[in-house]
């Protein structure tokens, strides 16, 4: 059976990756992932100009009954810098494709980021976060259509690497519309939906308080609960972009079947990132074989024989 995806000319053996922000942060956890056997690739932490230590602790909670987890991690990264060397270090050394994912503080700093990776020789795909939810006092640049029109049409007069955005979770039919015009004017390689379902609240029966500390309790929530909103997005984004922009899949996926889902919605890859908190690097390879044999059950032997083949009910 053949599990491979591409992106561009990228190929991926596995269909597999880490959600950015998990497993990802140090040069000992991105290896981790990046040799992992059933890993298509390892996608970076959103990295800032300048390393941060994130929000206070805790700041990371799943919640009981595996309904799935709430985090408000403030995007504690080691700076461009410390990604960019381990980039330019590994890509001699994998066939994998490695995901530079950056997420700026501001417009300039966007910019000023893909300026230094538009002039390296890192040969690997950009992801530029527009989506964390977790700074306090910076809304997620998506939600802000006029600024993500200015900030696409501004890097891509000089960026000409393979780029893909981060995008939040959208929730109205128009929405989707609005985002898919923007999103359709550029050479975009990809798409990476969803990012954490920003600003829930999880409370502790027992001491009647917030769970995690940063912003009164608030953060992005992840894992099963954000399954069928994900699926949304991967299928609403499907039926609206350009078929040269890949979709990166990601939201809730614990099992092959929720992989299989995203896939048949529309996704190319599928991302990880909760229940690779919770069981850890051997996830990869149980969804995967989980994939499989649901593919085995219904005789398609690769991803593009059911990718973005959902039907409606007549
Ligand atoms: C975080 O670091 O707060 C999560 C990253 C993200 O949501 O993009």
């Amino acid at each position: 059976m053949d599990l491979s995806a591409t992106i561009g000319n990228f190929k991926f053996e596995h269909p597999f990756l880490n959600a950015a922000g998990v497993m990802c942060q140090t040069a000992a956890e991105l290896d981790q992932v990046l040799g992992d056997d059933y890993t298509g690739s390892v996608v970076m932490k959103s990295a800032t100009p300048s390393p941060r230590p994130g929000n206070p602790s805790p700041r990371y909670y799943e919640l009981p009954s595996g309904l799935g987890t709430i985090n408000s991690m403030g995007l504690p990264n080691e700076g461009f810098d410390y990604y960019m060397d381990y980039a330019r270090q590994k890509q001699t050394k994998t066939n994998k494709p490695i995901f530079f994912s950056i997420a700026g503080l501001t417009h300039d700093e966007n910019l000023a980021m893909l300026h230094q990776l538009q002039d390296s020789d890192f040969d690997g795909l950009v992801e530029l976060n527009l989506s964390c939810p977790n700074v306090p006092g910076k809304p997620q640049t998506a939600y802000d259509f006029e600024a993500t029109q200015s900030i696409l049409t501004e890097a891509f007069a000089f960026f000409k690497k393979p780029l893909g955005v981060k995008l939040p979770p959208y929730f109205d039919i128009v929405h989707f519309d609005m985002i898919a015009k923007i999103l359709n004017q550029f050479p975009l390689a990809f798409v990476n939906t969803i990012n954490s379902v920003g600003n829930g609240l999880a409370i502790d029966p027992d001491t009647d308080t917030v769970v995690i500390k940063p912003k009164h309790g608030f953060g992005g929530l992840g894992g099963p609960m954000v399954k069928a909103t994900a699926l949304a997005n991967v299928n609403a984004l499907r039926t609206r972009l350009n078929p040269d922009i890949k979709i990166i899949g990601t939201g809730g996926v614990t099992k092959g079947r929720d992989a299989y889902n995203l896939i048949l919605a529309g996704a190319d890859l599928v991302e990880i990132g909760s229940q690779l908190m919770v069981e850890g690097l051997p996830v990869f390879q149980r969804v995967e074989s989980e994939l499989a044999a649901v593919m085995q059950a219904k005789n398609y032997q690769n991803l593009t024989e059911f990718r973005a083949s959902l039907k409606a009910l007549d």
